[in-house]
């Protein structure tokens, strides 16, 4: 379905060029899920937004069921748009706090002039357990958890085929991390949606991706089925990865690839 091909992306910066993104291919099929795994600054988001043409490659070619997207003029390309979302790490970042949540969660709708009504609105709010009943409320009068639901809606709004979930619970107590992936998951069964599912936490992607890409340095040093990258690990790198999961979950303090945030909790049971 997603094929990316020789992807590179370099930023200049005050330091110099910068390549954030080097060379990368990959494939996600069909209604499956692409876990990429890699630490703070690999080029996971890069990846992510070169793949929903959100930040253009430098050099390299995404096709989408086929189709270059390099090759969409501006208007093709707002039509694609429609089936390819992104979710991100902070959802309160990514709305808008002067509006209420219906007004979020359909500001898509607005955006590509398709029709809005009550079912509509309902249904996207009952599709991520939230009562409808809530909608005319702000993000700020909302959880963590409730307002990456919010962001859920807002990505599914416009029904895609392919979401980039960019570290989507890395931000969540770790109590509401499981709901939130288990959400995801039940949507993708029911929808047949596929993800590109980011996330520095490898248990998480050994609990949700079919398949692995293991990310350092902006390159892709592994990439096969999620059992095969757990059970026999190829590349040193990959190794390292894999000797830093805990044994044991109840001991866990913080992940080795995350930048240590205060309202992390290590005292809960982590489900994976
Ligand atoms: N807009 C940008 N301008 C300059 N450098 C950037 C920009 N976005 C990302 N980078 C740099 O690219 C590298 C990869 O960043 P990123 O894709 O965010 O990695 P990750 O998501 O794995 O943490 C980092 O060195 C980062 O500083
Ligand atoms: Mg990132």
């Amino acid at each position: 379905m997603l094929v990316a091909t020789h992807l590179t992306k370099q930023y200049s910066t005050s330091r110099g060029l910068i390549t954030a993104v080097n060379g990368v291919s990959l494939k996600i099929e069909a209604g499956k899920t692409l876990g990429l795994v890699g630490e703070s600054g690999s080029g996971k988001s890069t990846l992510g937004r070169m793949l929903l043409h959100f930040t253009p490659p430098t050099s390299g070619m995404v096709h989408f069921n086929g189709e270059n997207l390099l090759s969409y003029t501006a208007k093709e390309l707002k039509k694609w748009r429609q089936t390819a979302q992104m979710i991100f790490q902070d959802p309160y970042a990514s709305l808008n706090p002067c509006m209420t949540v219906e007004d979020n969660v359909i500001e898509p709708l607005v955006i590509h002039g398709l029709e809005i009504n009550q079912d509509i609105i309902i249904k996207a709010f009952e599709q991520v357990g939230l009562n409808p009943a809530h909608r005319f409320k702000y993000p700020q009068e909302f959880s963590g958890g409730q307002r990456q639901r919010i962001g859920i809606a807002r990505a599914l709004i416009l029904n895609p085929r392919f979401i980039v979930c960019d570290e989507p619970i890395a931000a969540l107590d770790v109590s509401v991390q499981a709901q939130i992936v288990n959400l995801l998951k039940e949507i993708q069964s029911q929808n047949g949606l596929t993800y590109l599912f980011i996330s520095h936490d490898l248990r998480m992607v050994k609990y949700i991706a079919d398949d692995v890409a293991v990310m350092h340095l902006g390159q892709i040093v592994e990439q096969g089925p999620t059992q095969e990258i757990f059970s026999n690990p190829q590349h040193p790198y990959t190794q390292t990865l894999l000797a830093s999961i805990p044994k044991h979950p109840y001991k866990q303090t913080t992940h080795p690839l995350h930048k240590p945030s205060s309202t992390q909790n290590s005292d809960l049971f982590f489900p994976f």
